[in-house]
């Protein structure tokens, strides 16, 4: 039998045993999901492309991921046609929730599901699968926390006009968004435009790792065309002035009546100086404004930060006087998705480590060697100085905290993993640290696992697993089973209380690194 079936009964039995141990071995110091500030949310999450299958089903067209996996440049030549089918097993997943306690579950709408042709005509079966969805998650009081583009780009848009770099973009972008506020905008209250627009431009446009495959010598290799020095720039410019537009759209048309909030979402890398020496300090500074302020400034200023500008000059697009109005303030949120701390050194010091135009002369290790490797490196205390760091810079922006989580390499590929303990610690220290943050001033008001289920992880294919759930990629019905960090989260969201292991607790204030 499905071991599924067998985890679900056996979860209550769990829970129940969870709070006799948590009632007896209570310390005064342990805190609660109670101790988070009043309405915390408390989720997991996934992305449409990622997670639902179902790639040519029901009029769903190929984006831009199907192209690229299909023409082989996928890690392990896998594709997400099938990946955890959640496109046919969405009720099983959100009885999962429920069953875990979650509050809300973060999940992307497929823009070629819903509109498959990029603009114009709504696909019927498109619309029933995302309101079956959302009506599924409000009958079992969960949350549902939608983003609106999560890197799956219609395919005959990109064909048509170069997508991102093309200003068209923003137009069908704010249609496709306006698709959504109307038809799901009345149970959805928590939008997201845009996943990870800092990274999207990397991949796509610097390096070309990712699709469309763009770039230039030296920064990257392979590409059939491209230039590294200035389309990152012009494809993050539209997808800023994209989010923007759909934002100014849902506050004059939709807000006041649907009540709903709207933000975009950042990948949240974490850079520190490798060492003590001032240029490196400089350089992990610089990087830091390249990652993240080149939203957050705009954002919150209406403008690229000051240090983009000087070094890249006249490449950097422009936001005219309306632009940059438009853009300042359109949020009333900041997602960050937060994984990996950067040693960085300036390029000058070391030169074995590769210098990129794009990040001019700060260096940086290639994160994507670490997560093949299953070793990223990372550490609780650096969500702790990003959400310090978004305090200090940019005026203390609501904040919520939508991927967190810890990657695992089954070996043999693919193995059944009901096992993992490391997952567990891992998050009950960065639960720790945010709510040392929120104690500290930092406004965050939600933590969403990645992920609620094990999917295709873009450049990791099948091999990385991040799921609190595993799914049998190998079964045709893609079984699900509770991991050992779903039984934990689950209690936690029950009540249980955070129990970081000793010995890697961070215990004060300071965040010391914890290894
Ligand atoms: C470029 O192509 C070569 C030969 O196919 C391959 O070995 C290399 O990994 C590719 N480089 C990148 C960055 O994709
Ligand atoms: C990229 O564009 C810049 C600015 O137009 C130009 O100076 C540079 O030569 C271009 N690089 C490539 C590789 O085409
Ligand atoms: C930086 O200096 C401090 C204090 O002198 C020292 O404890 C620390 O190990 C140094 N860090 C690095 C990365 O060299
Ligand atoms: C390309 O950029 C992406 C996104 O920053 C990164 O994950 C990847 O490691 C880079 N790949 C290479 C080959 O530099
Ligand atoms: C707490 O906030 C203060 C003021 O922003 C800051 O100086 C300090 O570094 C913060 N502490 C931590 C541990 O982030």
């Amino acid at each position: 039998m499905a071991p599924l079936s067998f985890a679900v009964l056996r979860l209550p039995l769990l829970l129940a045993l969870a709070v006799v141990i948590g009632v007896l071995t209570r310390d005064a110091t342990a805190l609660t999901r109670h101790d988070f500030p009043e309405g915390f949310v408390f989720g997991a999450g996934s992305s449409a492309f990622q997670v639902e299958g179902a790639a040519a089903e029901d009029g769903r067209k190929p984006c831009v991921w199907d192209t690229f996996n299909k023409a082989g440049y996928s890690f392990d030549g896998s594709t997400a046609d099938v990946s955890a089918d959640q496109y046919h097993h969405y009720k099983e997943d959100v009885k999962l929730m429920r069953e875990m306690g979650l509050d809300a579950y973060r999940f992307s709408i497929a823009w070629t599901r819903l509109i498959p042709d990029g603009r114009g005509d709504i696909n019927p079966k498109g619309l029933e699968y995302y309101n079956n969805l959302i009506n599924e998650l409000i009958l079992h009081g969960i949350q549902p926390h939608a983003t609106i583009y999560h890197f799956d780009l219609p395919q005959i848009l990109q064909d048509e006009y170069g997508g991102l770099l093309s200003p068209r973009f923003v137009e069908d972008y704010t249609a496709f968004a306006e698709a959504c506020f109307k038809h799901f905008g009345d149970r959805v209250k928590h939008w997201v435009t845009v996943n990870e627009p800092n990274i999207e431009t990397i991949g796509g446009y610097d390096n070309g790792s990712q699709p469309p495959r763009r770039c230039s010598l030296p920064f990257g290799k392979n590409c059939t065309g491209g230039n590294s020095s200035t389309e990152p720039y012009i494809a993050a410019h539209h997808l800023l002035l994209a989010h923007a537009s759909a934002v100014s759209l849902y506050r004059d048309k939709y807000q006041a009546n649907q009540g709903g909030q709207v933000g975009i979402t950042l990948l949240g890398w974490w850079h520190e100086p490798a060492t003590n020496l001032s240029q490196d300090a400089a350089a992990a500074t610089r990087m830091n404004d390249f990652h993240i302020g080149w939203f957050m400034h705009p954002l919150v200023y209406g403008d690229y930060p000051p240090v983009m500008r000087s070094r890249v000059g006249d490449r950097l697009p422009r936001l005219s006087a309306e632009e940059s109005a438009k853009v300042r303030g359109s949020f009333d949120f900041v997602g960050f998705n937060h994984y990996i701390v950067m040693r960085i050194r300036s390029a000058e010091t070391d030169s074995g480590w590769k210098p990129r135009d794009y990040y001019v002369d700060a260096a940086v290790q290639d994160p994507l060697n670490q997560i093949t490797e299953g070793k990223i490196e990372s550490h609780p205390w650096a969500l702790g100085k990003l959400l310090n760091h978004l305090k200090v810079k940019y005026e203390n922006p609501p904040v919520i905290i939508h991927e967190n989580g810890a990657a695992e390499v089954p070996d043999p590929p693919g193995a059944i993993v009901y096992d993992d303990e490391f997952r567990s610690e891992f998050l009950q220290m960065y639960l720790q640290v945010l709510y040392m943050s929120t104690r500290n001033g930092s406004d965050v008001r939600g933590y969403f696992v990645w992920s609620l289920l094990d999917v295709f992880e873009f450049l990791g294919g099948y091999r990385l697993r991040f799921g609190l759930c595993g799914v049998d990629m190998n079964a045709a019905g893609r079984t699900r089973y509770l991991r050992s960090s779903a039984r934990w989260y689950a209690g936690f969201l029950h009540g249980g209380e955070l129990r970081p292991p000793a010995s890697r607790r961070p215990d004060d204030m300071s965040y010391a690194a914890d290894e």
